[in-house]
């Protein structure tokens, strides 16, 4: 880590619990790389001490926090501010404090986007894109596939209201869209018509053998998304390998959404490759030592 200045900006995490974060590995990296006078620090906050731990944001002039579970809608009511994305979606991931005004960002679904483009190389402007899961991580990545152009963002999850209820809120943002159960037949249908799957559910992480869907259903033309990223290769991955998909795994999002807010924070192009350096070789080490 570069050798801080008493004029050092300090950036940081929120969140119940942050020891697992990579964040701090990323940003600080990019930091040193960039020989900047910055350093982010990961902060646990508990659910009561929000609304202080924003004041201490303001008091001690912290340039910005990301927020992580479970606080991402909890800090709304305390900012000054929000993007229309955050705004769409309900959730702040990313804090900037521009001169004591708490702005709140949501570079999730942006960062799940330009994941898209830069290493799937896949356009989602005029795609058809069926979403899995409905859950704050499958809202922030179909509006922002929405807002992206996406023709159509359909959601298929387990609890079928759930997918309803998000699929009436993305298409207020420009896709046709549908809500679905994980049913076999209206799966096969959507996917018949479908560019792309984007897994967000829980299922395949850390060693759960289980796939969200029959991957008989996957044909060469997909491509196939998942945003867990223990392991790196998800069942489902290695499943849409072997049927000849393209495949994005879930680092691509994990680094985007950090990419972003680097640049929210500091005005600053970030060094994306180092900060995929970073990212990857700490996913190699907690997979050599699970
Ligand atoms: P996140 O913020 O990561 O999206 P979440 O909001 O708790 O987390 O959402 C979890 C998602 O994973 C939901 O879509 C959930 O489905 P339900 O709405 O039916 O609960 C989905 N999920 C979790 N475990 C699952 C399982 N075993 N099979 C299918 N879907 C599952």
């Amino acid at each position: 880590m570069t050798e801080l200045t008493g004029a050092a900006a300090v950036v940081g995490l929120i969140g119940r619990p942050v020891a697992h974060s990579l964040s701090p590995r990323m940003h600080n990296r990019a930091f040193a790389h960039l020989g900047m006078d910055w350093v982010y620090v990961p902060f646990e906050v508990a659910d009561d001490a929000v609304s202080a731990a924003l004041a201490g944001v303001k008091a001690m002039s912290i340039r910005g926090v990301n927020v992580t579970v479970p606080h991402k809608t909890a800090v709304i009511p305390f900012l000054d501010e929000l993007t229309p994305e955050a705004a769409a979606m309900g959730a702040v991931n990313t804090i900037v404090n521009d001169s004591g005004r708490l702005v709140g960002h949501n570079t999730d679904g942006s960062g799940f986007v330009r994941s898209l483009r830069e290493v799937a190389g896949f356009d989602p402007h005029g795609a058809r894109v069926l979403v899995l899961g409905a859950g704050g991580a499958a809202r922030a990545v179909a509006i922002a596939l929405a807002r992206a152009g996406a023709e159509r963002v359909a959601v298929a999850n387990r609890t079928e209201s759930k997918a309803r209820r998000l699929a009436e809120d993305v298409a207020r943002h420009g896709a046709s869209s549908a809500g679905l159960s994980l049913a076999r037949e209206p799966l096969a249908a959507e996917l018949r018509a479908a560019d792309a799957v984007v897994q967000t559910t829980s299922v395949g992480m850390a060693g759960d053998p289980s796939l969200p869907l029959d991957p008989d259903l996957l044909a060469p033309r997909h491509l196939v998304a998942d945003i867990v990223y223990t392991p790196l290769k998800t069942p489902l991955l290695r499943a849409a390998e072997a049927r000849g998909c393209r495949t994005l795994p879930g680092w691509g999002m994990l680094l985007y959404q950090g990419v972003e807010a680097f640049e929210c924070w500091t005005g600053t192009p970030a060094p994306a490759n180092v900060m995929r350096e970073a990212l990857l070789e700490a996913l190699r080490g907690k997979e050599a030592e699970a």
